[in-house]
């Protein structure tokens, strides 16, 4: 079987497809607003069999859930994950071509991050306890309209920005304003590019304010974080610096940046460009998880009842690292919005850059672009009965369940675990680094929000529906809802 990259694959069913006479533009056009019904299609007709889509850039195989663990097993190098995520947000055009040449934006938070989540946290928790007031306009007497987008949009990037560049420059607007902008000027880009054939992006993306406007933010940061860089590199070569874990001015990513960088990473403007990558990551995927969690619970208002019943009793004992990891029915939650709005449709992308035969038989030529239907699968009604329900407690009874057969052992069905079917943080070895950071964030945030606040949809408003574009799930970020600050409402943090 011979495939070039734009070339439909012999015998692997095209889905999608509604005419051969429609040109591929078309189709990229009904795939950007119609990915999820697509998707949906396929999964269910070729539920063990492989099957393709056409995007503007060519044909995405569609894998189907079998051929997983296997995928999630081959090495980078033959089936590339970094090349399928610079490919898909056109790094040419978006400033994030580095994630070929560095992958210290991955290391970084396993090896330095996630081992001291017990001493961020504590300082994640004081940073919190006032920005809710700062940016959440809410009074006791009376219901305030706000924009979640907006102001989680703050809270996100506070948070985020304590751990990524620091105490002396967490407040800094211009930092906050990159750590926001870049990725919303990045997606406009690469949602209006990805209507276009790759032969004329070229032409267009500098047309694009948007484009520009991605360009001038990592100049910004550059300009903010270079110098602070070059100044502890320095210290730190020439024996003046040296990471002290027990110093809470250490605790970020600045300092374990200076302490690992090594070869072609250790240079300030390198180490200024992974921030931005970081944040990148870290703060709008915090920000939809926090604002759809917030969703489901007003839409589902029982629910809340039972987190403050729960954080009630973990409270009591104060709060630690290990608290989070108790808020068990928090968790079933978050799991369960996440479900229903998780980042894309599509996940597990890889492009191969060598031949691969799976062992089922299946071969893939090299340049293949692949894919698994991650939304489909999570909402398969043989995986999740009723999936169209919101059922917070879904997975924590679950876990109990597992609890009781597994002897008492209580690692299954949790928020940060990836299953075969559960994949909103990936699968395998490369699964999201950062999801142990957005666990304690995002509970942090909702014992906060829901002891002290409460929340109601605008008059004769229901839940706001999720925005889907080409392959990823957002909330609308024009959406509107109510609050009002708590009485009796008393915070932990
Ligand atoms: C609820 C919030 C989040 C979700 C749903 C999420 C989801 C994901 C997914 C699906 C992947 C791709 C995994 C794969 O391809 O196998 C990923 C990768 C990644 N995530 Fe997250 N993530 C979240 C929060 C974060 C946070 C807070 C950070 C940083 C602290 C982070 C850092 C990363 C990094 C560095 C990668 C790897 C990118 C690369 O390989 O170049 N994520 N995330």
């Amino acid at each position: 079987m011979v495939y070039e990259h734009g070339c439909v694959l012999e015998k692997v069913p095209v889905i999608g497809r509604y005419s051969v006479l429609l040109p591929r533009t078309i189709l990229n056009f009904i795939y950007a607003f119609k990915s999820q019904q697509i998707i949906e299609r396929g999964y269910q007709e070729f539920k063990d069999r492989t099957c393709q889509f056409i995007r503007i850039d060519g044909q995405m195989l569609l894998l189907p859930l079998n051929l997983l663990e296997e995928l999630s097993s081959i090495p980078n190098h033959i089936a590339s994950r970094n090349k399928a995520l610079e490919h898909d947000l056109l790094g040419r055009y978006t400033g994030i071509s580095l994630i070929l040449d560095s992958r210290l934006h991955h290391t970084i938070i396993q090896r330095k991050l996630t081992p001291r989540l017990e001493q961020v946290a504590p300082v994640l928790e004081g940073e919190l306890a006032g920005l809710f007031e700062e940016y959440l306009p809410a009074s006791s007497d009376r219901w305030t309209i706000f924009q979640p987008h907006h102001v989680f949009a703050k809270i996100s990037s506070r948070l985020s920005a304590r751990m990524l560049v620091g105490p002396e420059l967490c407040r800094n607007e211009e930092w906050l304003e990159v750590s926001v902008k870049f990725t919303e000027s990045l997606f406009t880009s690469v949602a209006i590019l990805r209507f276009l054939p790759p032969c004329i992006r070229s032409f267009v993306g500098p047309l694009l304010p948007s484009y520009w406007q991605s360009r001038n933010y990592l100049r910004i940061a550059k300009g903010l974080l270079s110098p602070v860089f070059e100044k502890l590199l320095e210290e730190h070569d020439t024996g003046k610096w040296e990471l002290d874990n027990t110093n809470e001015a250490n605790l970020n990513m600045i300092a374990w940046l200076v302490d690992s960088a090594k070869g072609a990473d250790r240079d300030a403007s390198t180490l200024a460009h992974i921030e931005v990558l970081l944040a990148l990551a870290s703060v709008h995927t915090t920000l939809q998880r926090l604002i759809s969690t917030l969703y489901d619970l007003t839409a589902n208002p029982s629910y809340i009842e039972d987190i403050l019943q729960e954080i009630g009793e973990v409270q009591s004992s104060g709060w630690s690292i290990s608290s989070y990891a108790k808020l068990r029915k928090m968790d079933s939650i978050l799991r369960e919005s996440q479900r229903m709005s998780p980042p894309t449709i599509v996940g597990m992308k890889r492009i191969f850059q060598a031949p691969y035969t799976f062992t089922t038989g299946f071969h893939v030529p090299a340049g293949a672009h692949v894919c698994l239907p991650t939304f489909a699968i999570e909402n398969d009604p043989a995986v999740t009965p009723s999936p169209e329900i919101f059922d917070g407690l879904r997975s924590y009874r679950k876990r109990l369940a597992s609890k009781v057969s597994s002897h008492g052992k209580d690692q299954e069905h949790i928020f940060t675990t990836p299953e075969k079917t559960m994949l909103g943080f990936g699968f395998g070895k490369t699964a999201c680094p950062g999801r142990f950071f957005a666990d304690v964030v995002l509970k942090m945030v909702c014992v906060k929000m829901f002891q002290e606040y409460e929340f109601k949809f605008m008059e004769a408003q229901s839940r706001p529906k999720n925005f889907v574009l080409h392959d990823w799930i957002f909330t609308r970020p024009w959406d509107t809802m109510m609050v009002r600050k708590k009485n009796n409402g008393f915070g932990s943090f």
